[in-house]
């Protein structure tokens, strides 16, 4: 019902978002990944739906219902999240990369399950360095114009002001969202940092569905006042 009644601000924008951590496999049944719940993108995705918006999310695995009327491609891997997000960005207004995207992966993913031998040797795991989803989007040619606006999320354990501006500026996005501590993974509520090349501002501790809300309202500010 609150859906029904929410101002339609972004009415006719095509929303892309990551959400939720990546899965990749080091064996048929093992793999690294983290603990990111994926529920920060789905507030997102939630109120940007509510606000008129058509709404695609990609999603790693994570444990959470389709918000309604949002178009959901599920994956497991950074690679596949790249994959889908590349099938499905040429329309979009707006990207945002919520997800916690795995940085490495293993290099070889074993075709079978990797068994004990019996002898007490462990196994050796080589790392690859996964695609950057954000920077390969914002590097784009719409994006560059414009026509494409990326937002970045940002989690930091520590300096997060500083740590958010240099982030903005080495993946070139417009918005760069930073998660104030501590250890918002998982949880309900969050505080974010919005960074800009203006300067910053908070958006006090509230639960995410309302962050979520906010962010919308934020991002069509932002929409209305750039040209395309
Ligand atoms: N991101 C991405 N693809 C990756 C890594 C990150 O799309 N392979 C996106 C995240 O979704 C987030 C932003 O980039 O929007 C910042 O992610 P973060 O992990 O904070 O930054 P990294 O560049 O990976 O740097 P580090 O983890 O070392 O801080
Ligand atoms: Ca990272």
């Amino acid at each position: 019902l609150q859906a029904f009644f929410a101002p339609k601000v972004l009415r006719g924008k095509k929303l892309l978002i990551t959400a939720g951590p990546t899965f990749e496999a080091i064996d048929p049944v093992r793999g690294i990944t983290n603990l990111s719940s994926g529920k920060m993108g789905f507030a997102i995705a939630a109120a940007a739906q509510a606000a008129g918006a058509e709404v695609t999310l990609v999603a790693g695995p994570v444990h959470l219902p389709t918000p309604r009327g949002v178009q959901r491609i599920n994956v497991q891997s950074a690679q596949q999240m790249l994959a889908a997000v590349q099938s499905q960005v040429g329309p979009a207004d707006v990207f945002i990369a919520t997800a916690a995207v795995a940085d490495w992966r293993p290099a070889n993913t074993a075709d079978q399950k990797i068994k004990k031998d019996g002898s007490g040797e462990v196994p050796a795991l080589a790392f690859v360095e996964n695609p950057d989803i954000l920077a390969t989007v914002a590097q784009s040619a719409r994006a560059q114009s414009g026509a494409l606006y990326c937002v970045g999320f940002a989690a930091e354990s520590h300096d997060l002001l500083q740590h958010a501006m240099a982030k903005r500026l080495r993946k070139d996005v417009p918005l760069l969202v930073g998660n104030i501590g501590p250890a918002t993974f998982g949880q309900d509520d969050n505080a974010l940092l919005l960074v800009d090349a203006q300067g910053h501002r908070e958006l006090p501790r509230a639960p995410k569905t309302e962050l979520g809300v906010q962010l919308v309202q934020e991002l069509a500010r932002r929409l209305a006042a750039a040209p395309g």
